[in-house]
């Protein structure tokens, strides 16, 4: 048996602007947003929020939810590709942060929005071998490109934490088949070099590069899964809406199904999946995930027993096609994340330029602030003060005992106190 993913959870920064008022700041038609990228709403970072505290964030609601999980972990995966430090990992803050045990396994990976998978597939192999213990798989992302470009209306910033283990059926939420296709190529479709804080995209090259890998992917599952029904639901990693629909193109053309059948499945299949994506934009290598949760929020219980397919792709590029189902784990699952996206900021685009450009401020030497305001966030980057990141823990009454009893400053000297 493969291992599980037996929980999962959301955080989001706290502002967002709608694509109606960006269009018309850049002067073009809302529906080339709307119905041309699917998209509605573009989560915001505020100079408090960074990689780090959207992937501590997620993780704490999980906890939250499931607070004799934090013992177990063995295992603290983030896959990233907007990492903090060029050696030290994302990880690690989140193992701090949370006050994980010691005896834990904490990296992170890199492989542009592929990272997570290629750390949720290594999670449930890893505890096969250690059945007594949890890993923590979090995908945690800021997609920034340069202001004005096409690739602007497709930012976005997220995180979603997942518990893995090895359960059975009836245990887990999702349990991973152990069959998975992939497909690897050498291509610049979009990267980031170390020298630029906004990613460099062929827009449209990337997405044939993304079809691609879709095929490539799913060919080489079908050789060794053989013939199967098809899954209740697809999941297809989410740059942007429209594109989770080509992909869907492309599969139900790989499948020989007629235009009709390619509609009815989108509506049926596809498209339930969707909409907390639209609100939030490109999470990179949370994008899937994101969209994983937003079926688990919108049907609930009803996906007991359902097959779910799962395509991944990372620019660069590497893809991977896998497959799960559901169990009555689907019970965990708390629902939280419309109240996210209901109790978000929205912002003009004035304010999101201001935002923008005071996020990317934090990330210069000496920008520590202490006084910074909370806004509701279990943690909240300082700012880098000698060189080192600087987070502060905001109290909350009912954030159960991994939260000091008044906020702390941490700098990586001071040793963690677990209430
Ligand atoms: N009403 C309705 N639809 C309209 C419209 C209007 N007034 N005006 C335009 N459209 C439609 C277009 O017809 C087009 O639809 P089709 O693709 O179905 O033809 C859609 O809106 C987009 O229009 P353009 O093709 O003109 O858009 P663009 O060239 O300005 O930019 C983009 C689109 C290339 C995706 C750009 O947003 C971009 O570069 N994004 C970042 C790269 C990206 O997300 N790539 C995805 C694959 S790579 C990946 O997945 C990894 C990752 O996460 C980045």
């Amino acid at each position: 048996m493969n291992g599980a993913i037996l929980d999962l959870a959301v955080a989001i920064p706290h502002h967002y602007v709608s694509h109606k008022e960006l269009a018309q700041a850049r002067g073009v038609e809302a529906d080339k947003y709307h119905r041309g990228l699917g998209c509605d709403e573009m989560a915001i970072c505020g100079p408090g929020e960074d990689t780090v505290t959207l992937a501590a964030e997620a993780a704490w609601r999980l906890f939250e939810h499931n607070p004799e999980a934090r013992e177990r972990i063995g295992l603290c995966i983030v896959g990233t590709e907007s990492g903090v430090d060029a050696a030290k990992p994302v990880a690690i803050y989140v193992h701090r942060l949370l006050g994980l045990p010691a005896n834990c396994r904490a990296f992170e990976i890199k492989h542009a929005c592929y990272g997570a998978t290629a750390a949720l597939q290594m999670a449930s192999s890893w505890v096969q071998q250690h059945p007594k213990r949890l890993a923590l798989v979090i995908a945690s992302d800021i997609a920034r490109y340069e202001r004005g470009s096409a690739g602007e209306p497709t930012q976005g910033a997220g995180a979603v934490a997942m518990l893995v283990g090895k359960a059975d059926e009836r245990d887990a939420l999702l349990q991973l088949s152990p069959i998975s296709g992939a497909f690897a190529n050498d291509v610049y479709d979009f990267w980031r070099p170390p020298y630029q804080s906004e990613a460099l995209v062929k827009g449209k090259y990337s997405m044939n590069c993304y079809l691609e890998g879709l095929q490539g992917a799913y060919e080489d599952y079908c050789r060794q899964a053989g013939d199967e029904p098809t899954p209740d639901y697809l999941l297809y990693h989410v740059p942007f809406p429209a594109m989770a629909r080509k992909a869907h193109r492309r599969m139900s053309d790989l499948r020989g199904l007629s235009d009709e059948l390619y509609y009815e499945d989108l509506e049926s299949r596809v498209e339930p999946a969707l909409w907390a994506n639209r609100k939030v934009g490109n999470v990179y290598s949370g994008s899937l995930y994101l969209a994983l949760a937003g079926l688990c929020e919108r049907k609930g219980t009803r996906l007991i027993g359902r097959r779910l397919a799962l395509f991944s792709y990372g620019s660069g590029s590497c893809s991977e096609y896998f497959t799960g189902r559901f169990g009555e784990g689907v019970h965990r699952y708390h629902r939280h994340l419309q109240h996210l996206l209901d109790t978000r900021t929205e912002v003009d685009v004035d304010q999101y330029e201001l935002l923008h450009d005071a996020s990317l401020k934090m990330e210069r030497n000496n920008s520590f602030q202490s006084a910074l305001p909370h806004q509701g966030q279990a943690f909240t980057f300082l700012g880098i003060r000698d060189h080192e990141r600087c987070y502060r823990q905001n109290f909350a009454e009912d954030a159960v005992a991994l939260i000091p009893a008044r906020p702390t400053i941490l700098n990586n000297t001071r040793p963690f106190q677990r209430a």
